[in-house]
């Protein structure tokens, strides 16, 4: 049976109350949540109540919950440019640690995580769990089928919704990390196009800022040059717009057929295959409903931290710092590609 592993978890806010804790407490064979540390500790005391924390592992500082033997890993949930020195502390304390997307707040203290990353053992993962959406297994079954693959469309645009829970938390409104929302909710596109077909080369991209409640650039239309193939597509990002039905899709164009992963009905994602090298020889349109997943990648993300963590091997984690940098490396191309006009850019690699 897998050992238990015991969670110390590092920002007791709405995420961390409303997806990690529920996700720890399903797979209570897996992980107990047994230590908490908040900069305002009665948000902490109100956690640890929900999650069954005793008082005494209530800690008052990150050394305290980093230095408890009990606490396996920790898991933090932190804005992005508190990622570095927690890694750094975690590293030292000679404790693994799970941390927030995106992997870091600025370019330079991302490459930081990856050089201390890549030269300790310790696991050290990026939380980003659309990497464990079940649809990906599946599209990847039926992109055998319509290769080679010759280009792609990814397309997320959602009306602005004034009520989000997530917009009213400052560290969002005055973002700190690059991008704002385009790289909070914007790796999470990316991990999807990038795990079905592979890194991003350059990007020639516009940004634009459309509400005042983002604090920067909201929105980003770009075309995309893939790095290790002739594969073109385009990337479109953005849930600040007027009135609008929300449109999360992946389109990817075969020589012999297209796929489709359509994720705008989130309790009810869709893999749609046609295969054919024509209009004329094209199949009838396959459409399968992706397996359901209410935690929406955290589970299994959690699991996956949970083997590398147990076996006492960061490789087994594939939501790696270096992956993750990738990912905030191309929401950096856009921003400079979009600050020259729309030239092309090299997406930074390490
Ligand atoms: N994977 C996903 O789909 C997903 C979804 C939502 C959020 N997240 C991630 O989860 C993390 C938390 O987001 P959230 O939505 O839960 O936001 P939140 O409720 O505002 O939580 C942020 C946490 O960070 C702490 N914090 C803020 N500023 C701080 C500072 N200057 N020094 C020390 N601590 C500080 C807050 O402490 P106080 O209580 O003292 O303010 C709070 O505990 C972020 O990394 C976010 O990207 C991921």
């Amino acid at each position: 049976m897998a050992p238990v592993l015991n969670v110390g978890i590092v920002g007791t806010g709405i995420f961390a109350r409303d997806r990690h804790l529920p996700s720890y407490k399903e797979m209570s064979d897996n992980f107990k949540v047994v230590a908490a540390f908040n900069r305002t500790k009665a948000k902490a005391l109100d956690f640890a109540k929900v999650a069954g924390i005793p008082e005494d592992h209530v800690y008052d500082n990150l050394d305290e919950i980093m230095n408890d033997k009990e606490v396996s890993f920790i898991d933090a949930l932190l804005p992005a440019q508190f990622n570095l020195s927690t890694v750094q502390k975690a590293i030292s304390a000679g404790k693994p640690v799970l941390l927030e997307k995106p992997i870091a707040a600025t370019m330079a203290q991302a490459r930081e995580i990856v050089k201390i990353t890549d030269a300790s053992d310790i696991p050290v993962g990026i939380a980003e769990n659309w990497t464990y959406l079940t649809c990906i297994d599946l599209a990847k079954k039926h992109l055998a089928r319509i290769g080679p693959v010759v280009g792609f469309t990814h397309n997320s645009t959602g009306p602005f919704n004034s009520t989000n829970k997530y917009l009213s938390t400052s560290w969002r409104q005055h973002p700190e990390h690059i991008g704002g929302f385009l790289s909070d909710g914007g790796v999470h596109q990316l991990a999807l196009v990038i795990a079905l077909l592979g890194e991003f080369g350059s990007v020639s991209a516009l940004t634009r800022q459309v509400r005042k409640e983002s604090g920067t650039d909201d929105i980003v239309f770009s075309t995309v040059q893939m790095k290790d193939n002739d594969v073109v597509g385009t990337f479109t990002y953005g849930s600040a717009f007027g009135a609008t039905s929300k449109s999360v899709f992946l389109k990817i164009y075969g020589k012999n057929g297209s796929v489709v992963v359509d994720l705008s009905n989130k309790q009810q994602p869709t893999v749609s295959v046609t295969v054919g090298d024509s209009a004329e020889t094209a199949g009838k349109e396959e459409v399968y409903q992706v397996e359901k997943d209410e935690s929406f990648g955290v589970n299994p993300e959690f699991l996956n931290f949970h083997e590398a963590v147990a076996k006492k091997d960061k490789t087994l984690f594939k939501s790696s710092p270096r992956s993750a940098f990738h990912h905030l490396a191309c929401v950096a191309a856009f921003l400079e590609s979009s600050a020259k006009n729309g030239t092309t850019v090299e997406v930074e690699t390490i």
